[in-house]
């Protein structure tokens, strides 16, 4: 097929995902004059960001003293020193105006007496650089990225923003190192389009869908991560995967941190709240990784509750039940449908589900794109831009702080409007596209779309599912990771005799679920192969014959790329371990003590 099957568009901009970071992203642009786009392979307001619970950090001090230089402190320590630390002090810095913005989008986030936006502490979150627990964490009730999401959709209406709905981005079409666009399919019609654009913002979010337990939505499956690694670009620190202490066990639907954050606590088979000895200040809330691994020595150990012992209790019923039924309704009601827990009466079973990953596609705190070079480490790749949970500015580092990433969408979603309303010339004309523009993407759709082996697209994708959850879980060995990389190899081996059922294009979910799949497989490598040569043990990423951080030869940031046959490279950058302005200074790496 050549490029004359596509239906061509022109915007200045194209941003690919309509989660928090997506369109606070395109109404930002929208707003400044931009003609902007915005294309999502879900209803927007069904992207995954709905389904963040607990809340949104920032310093607003509502609720006791806060600063954002505490937050700031807080965020460095929680990435176990690998966040670059410019990012941290802009995130930080610009969380309270984003917040505000929120509020005076019309945001309903839940009220203190007063008036003003409620805040829950969360885990890792202090006062006085590490001295008392700070109140943080904004919410609206349990369902705080419900309300965020559904608000932004609208001022993205407002702002006129054009949505192309069900649509799924293909590929980015580069021009030699620029980026002019993307590649899409419309589900609904199987038409394929070419959205040229002076600026292409991908916030495809994270890629949770490559493991077999996660609380991320089956539509998490890093499309514009892999589109970039398909371009030859690398992604950053994948081997940082999040698991959230508190999934359901055996549903892995979210129990909000905020559950902790109102006093929930975890108990073992032994009735012990056995935070208190592993992490003896912060207890329950201290961060996710130290709270993860602390449940699975636990299980491990003998002490997991249940007839396998085999997972942990998160007691709530010793709290009132008019604060469980106004703070957190959303988490009651989960607990009720996928554990059937009364939660005023019973504890829920619970154990660490994958929930979060810190790697994504290299960017400065503009949200440019990076492609570095040994004599370039901060070379941008012209024309594309990358945010929230699909980016690593690098704000989370090793470890991410929880509510951090609702801040983290919305601050570098509105950055990069800002960026790219100095940069993109709404009157400039554009360039005359290659005229094999956007054959690549056709290329691999044809290919999969006429796959005729024996193997059906779920079958493997369970291997690989089962590969990660095995082979590159919350504790991890040299042995464990290497059999890890194999057994992605026999994925990509496999790939060779994939079959689909359905040759149309309209509707057909068995194609688009397995371009999916292609999508995950490059990440998982990524990540499998960037923990194998991590030889330390770092945030989430816990090493048992690496036990140490090693700041002295890890760090540093991985880079990943991955070859069209899964063959991975690694490579490293700096960690900026510099601030962006000197109203702060550099926070010296130590040992983290909860
Ligand atoms: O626990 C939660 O509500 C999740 C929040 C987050 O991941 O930031």
């Amino acid at each position: 097929m050549s490029s004359h099957a596509f239906t061509d568009h022109q915007f200045d901009v194209v941003v690919v995902g309509a989660g928090g970071s997506g369109l606070r992203a395109a109404l930002g642009c929208a707003e400044r004059g931009l003609k902007t786009a915005c294309i999502s392979k879900v209803f927007p307001t069904r992207s995954h960001t709905v389904a963040a619970q607990g809340g949104i950090s920032a310093a607003l001090g509502n609720m006791g003293d806060d600063d954002w230089r505490w937050h700031m402190y807080d965020t460095v320590k929680g990435s176990d020193w690998l966040g670059d630390q410019d990012a941290i002090e802009y995130l930080c810095r610009n969380a309270p105006e984003a917040v505000y913005e929120l509020e005076h989008f019309g945001v309903p986030f839940s009220r203190t007496e007063e008036g003003k936006i409620y805040q829950r502490p969360f885990g890792g979150m202090t006062t006085n650089f590490g001295e008392g627990i700070a109140q943080r964490t904004c919410a609206a009730a349990d369902r705080t990225g419900h309300a965020i999401l559904h608000t932004l959709y609208g001022q993205s209406l407002r702002h006129e923003t054009e949505f192309f709905i069900e649509y799924f981005a293909l590929d980015l079409m580069m021009d030699d190192e620029r980026c002019v666009g993307v590649t899409a399919l419309d589900m609904s019609t199987g038409e394929l389009h070419r959205f040229q654009a002076k600026q292409v913002i991908l916030a495809t979010g994270g890629y949770g869908r490559a493991y077999f337990s996660a609380t991320s939505a089956h539509t998490c499956t890093g499309d514009g991560s892999a589109m970039v690694i398909r371009a030859g670009l690398p992604l950053q620190d994948m081997e940082f995967v999040q698991f959230h202490p508190t999934g359901i066990y055996g549903a892995g639907c979210l129990i909000t941190e905020g559950s902790r954050g109102e006093g929930g606590i975890l108990i073992n088979s032994e009735g012990e709240r056995f935070m208190e000895r592993y992490a003896p200040s912060a207890k329950d809330l201290a961060s996710r990784d130290v709270v993860s691994r602390s449940m699975t020595i636990e299980i491990r150990e003998g002490r997991g509750v249940g007839p396998n012992k085999d997972h942990i209790f998160l007691h709530l019923d010793h709290l009132d039940p008019d604060v469980l039924a106004e703070r957190l309704p959303g988490i009651s009601e989960s607990a009720r449908i996928f554990a059937g827990v009364d939660v005023t009466k019973e504890p829920i079973p619970v154990l660490p589900t994958v929930h979060y990953n810190m790697g994504g596609i290299p960017t400065n705190y503009h949200g440019e794109v990076l492609n570095p070079s040994a004599d370039e480490p901060e070379r941008t790749v012209p024309g594309l831009m990358a945010i929230g949970e699909a980016a690593c500015v690098s704000v989370h580092g090793a470890n991410r702080l929880g509510s951090n990433s609702l801040i983290d969408l919305v601050v570098f979603g509105r950055a990069s409007a800002i960026r790219t309303a100095e940069i993109v010339d709404p009157s400039a004309g554009f360039a005359p596209l290659a005229a094999n523009a956007g054959d690549n993407a056709i290329e691999r759709l044809e290919r999969f779309r006429n796959a005729n082996g024996s193997t059906p697209t779920a079958e493997l994708r369970l291997e690989m599912q089962k590969a990660m959850q095995e082979n590159c879980a919350v504790f991890r060995t040299g042995d464990v990771l290497e059999e890890g990389c194999q057994r992605m190899q026999n994925v990509v081996k496999g790939m060779e005799d994939i079959g689909i059922a359905d040759r149309s294009l309209i509707w057909n979910s068995d194609l688009i679920e397995t371009l999916e799949f292609d999508n995950l497989i490059v990440q998982a490598i990524a990540t499998v192969e960037g923990a194998n040569a991590r030889k330390e043990s770092r945030g989430g990423h816990a090493r048992e014959d690496f036990p140490e951080r090693d700041d002295e030869n890890w760090m540093k940031h991985t880079l990943a790329y991955v070859d069209a046959k899964g063959k991975a490279t690694i490579d490293y950058r700096g960690v900026h371990n510099f601030t962006l302005t000197n109203e702060v200074s550099y926070i010296e790496p130590k040992a983290r003590v909860y």
